[in-house]
């Protein structure tokens, strides 16, 4: 997108930051004093993801331990990083987050134990045609990885994304392939076996911008409760981008809210870039009128069942939509989809956050 807001932003950031440079020779220093610390303000845990690089970030740390109560591991204790090539589990990075966030009195949220995406490598697969060896395994690194934390993680998203985008069933995986769509509630149980005081997710996207992936979804959630599936919390990750309609956000938080289950607003990231930048004359006043409309929604849902809301990062730089490829290198135009700009500074977006959470 090249809107002469967004132009207008991106050279004035730019600008900045070699100010910044050129006045101090060091990094331009992050003004966060424009508003008040966030957790302090908000009537639920606030939460942000988080890689392990970051903890060695001063800025980052320095930004997000007032503001935030709660992390998520971005992608250093899944499947992806804890079971390697090795058929070990490497708990390492996964143990400096949960370290990091005791140390400064904050809570951590587990992402994520089953997901279609990630297999673990051959550990699962050359189980796949002994299903009693697979299921042992299976069970096996649930408990494993939750007893690891016992005590120490206070909720975890169990199962991640467990439904197709068009919402006309389950994903097809590994999992469901060799346990069959029971693989939910198999997983479910087994953390609750594992650590029964953690509090246990369903993990999903797009549940605000697909009704019918919504509808499955919760359709899934009560046929697992009404079998005694100790699913506890939905977790509606909420990646959206600026030009999506506040009456399909509040439709989704009411239609979540419903099961009476804790509501987790997951993942959230409010792109600009996304799906249909050409409709936005003005996406940065769109963006705000949408993070409106999701802290409305989500005020609407009873304090009881509001389990919190976790950025997808903190400042914009960090943004995996800015990396989505995996490739490492950020997008030549950088979206900014988050509550502090690259150089973690408040945006216009963060006063209005602090307007709307009050
Ligand atoms: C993403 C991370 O942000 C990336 O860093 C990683 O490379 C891939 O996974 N839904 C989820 C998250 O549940 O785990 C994904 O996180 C984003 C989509």
């Amino acid at each position: 997108m090249t809107s002469p807001q967004l132009l207008g932003r991106r050279s004035v950031l730019t600008g900045a930051a070699a100010l910044g440079v050129a006045a101090t020779g060091t990094r331009a220093e992050t003004v966060f004093d424009a508003v008040p610390p966030l957790k302090s303000i908000t009537p639920y845990p606030l939460g942000v993801a988080v890689k392990v690089s970051q903890l060695d970030d001063p800025t980052w740390v320095k930004l997000a331990t007032p503001n935030f109560s709660r992390v998520t591991p971005e992608w250093e204790m899944k499947m992806e990083y804890l079971l390697q090539a090795d058929h070990n589990l490497h708990f390492d990075r996964a143990d400096r987050i949960v370290d990091f966030a005791h140390q400064h009195g904050m809570s951590v949220h587990g992402h994520t134990l089953i997901w279609y995406a990630l297999e673990g490598g051959d550990h699962f697969t050359n189980l796949a045609g002994k299903p009693d060896a697979f299921l042992d395994a299976y069970v096996g690194y649930i408990t494993s990885v939750m007893q690891r934390y016992a005590g120490r993680i206070r909720s975890w998203d169990v199962v991640n994304e467990p439904v197709r985008n068009d919402g006309s069933g389950l994903r097809d995986c590994l999992w469901s392939k060799v346990l069959g769509n029971d693989y939910i509630g198999l997983a479910l149980e087994a953390a609750k076996r594992a650590d029964p005081g953690a509090l246990r997710f369903i993990n999903d996207y797009n549940l605000e911008l697909t009704p019918k992936k919504r509808s499955a979804f919760l359709k899934m959630c009560e046929r697992l409760l009404k079998d005694g599936a100790p699913l506890q919390g939905i977790g509606t990750q909420t990646h959206i981008a600026a030009d999506i309609s506040p009456q399909a956000i509040r439709d989704a938080m009411k239609d979540i809210a419903s099961l009476g289950l804790l509501v987790h607003v997951s993942e959230v990231d409010i792109s600009l870039q996304e799906d249909h930048p050409a409709n936005l004359a003005q996406p940065l006043k769109h963006q705000i009128s949408t993070l409106n409309a999701l802290l409305s929604a989500y005020h609407d849902v009873p304090a009881a069942q509001r389990y919190g809301l976790t950025l997808w990062g903190l400042r914009d730089s960090d943004s995996w939509i800015n990396y989505q490829k995996n490739s490492g290198v950020m997008n030549v135009k950088p979206d900014e989809p988050l509550l502090f700009d690259a150089l973690g500074r408040p945006k216009p977006l963060t006063r209005a956050f602090v307007r709307a959470v009050k």
